[in-house]
């Protein structure tokens, strides 16, 4: 299968690039080859690389960055994918995009299905909901993976504060959310390649955490000394809106493809392990 991937240079685009590289003939398009806010390089690019399928992870997802400059954000994460969705659409190709759950608002009080209202509460979940949207109205053949607080890689939350042994840090206590192993998205991404369920998908590890209680499983596992102060995020300053509480249901995973997705915190353990 011929895949193309934008953002290829990304974390997650970095580490899919790797894993289908062995099986598949992958095409990588970092941001220096293909700004996907120029329609008519999109269009000559992608129908030159006559892929199977388009894995679309280029975005802007600094989320303070994007609440700074919603224009900047809008253009990248919502025209930029619109002009994704256009190529896929004319070359009758599906697309694979990765959303987020920063499209829910977090103040439900169960878990989130992805049949439900999306109003999201900053300006990163408004444009990647808007890309959704224009996606669904260009395409017919898409996926919609909507994932959250992604681990493993090289650009990882976990590792990058791992590695900064010494630092101490404040990380912010109030979110709480479904962590996704890149090695478990990956392998979900793996099996719906060759499906044609086209849809949305809640993509997570089972559970949820708090950020820090992630951290802290990970430092005490590693047997890492090291100060935590916590700090609430309306604290921070310049920091946009985060949702109190994004837990996600997989069940259609379950029932369109027999994924079971495990529990964040079995995979957090093999990730450390590793
Ligand atoms: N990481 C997570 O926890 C998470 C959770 C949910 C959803 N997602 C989604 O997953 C996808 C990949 O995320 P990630 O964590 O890998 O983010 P990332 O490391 O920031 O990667 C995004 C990539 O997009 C590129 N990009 C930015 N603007 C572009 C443009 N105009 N044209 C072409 N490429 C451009 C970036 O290049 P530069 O660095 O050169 O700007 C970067 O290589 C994103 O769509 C994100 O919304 C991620």
């Amino acid at each position: 299968m011929k895949i193309f991937i934008t953002g290829s240079d990304g974390n997650i685009g970095r580490y899919f690039s790797k894993y289908f590289s062995s099986k598949h003939q992958v095409f990588n398009c970092k941001t220096d080859f293909l700004d996907i806010t120029n329609k008519v390089k999109c269009i000559e690019t992608i129908k030159n690389a006559t892929p199977d399928i388009v894995i679309h992870c280029a975005a802007l997802t600094n989320i303070d960055l994007c609440e700074r400059d919603e224009s900047t954000a809008y253009t990248v994460n919502t025209i930029g994918s619109l002009n994704i969705a256009y190529c896929c659409s004319m070359l009758n190709i599906p697309i694979i995009y990765l959303s987020c759950n920063y499209v829910y608002d977090g103040n439900k009080s169960g878990i989130y299905y992805e049949t439900d209202l999306c109003t999201p509460i900053n300006v990163y979940g408004r444009t990647k909901l808007a890309g959704e949207q224009l996606i669904r109205t260009m395409c017919s053949k898409y996926f919609i993976i909507r994932t959250s607080w992604v681990f493993g890689g090289k650009n990882c939350f976990v590792k990058n504060i791992i590695e900064n042994k010494e630092a101490s840090f404040f990380i912010s206590t109030t979110e709480i959310a479904s962590p996704t192993y890149i090695k478990d998205l990956c392998s979900v991404i793996e099996t719906i390649l060759s499906s044609d369920i086209y849809g949305i998908y809640n993509c997570v590890n089972l559970g949820a955490v708090k950020k820090s209680l992630m951290i802290k499983t990970s430092l005490s596992y590693l047997k890492i000394k090291k100060d935590i102060i916590e700090i609430p995020e309306e604290h921070i300053p310049n920091k946009a809106l985060l949702p109190k509480c994004t837990i996600m249901d997989t069940s259609l995973l379950k029932n369109c493809f027999n994924i079971n997705m495990r529990t964040w915190e079995a995979a957090l353990l093999e990730y450390l392990d590793k």
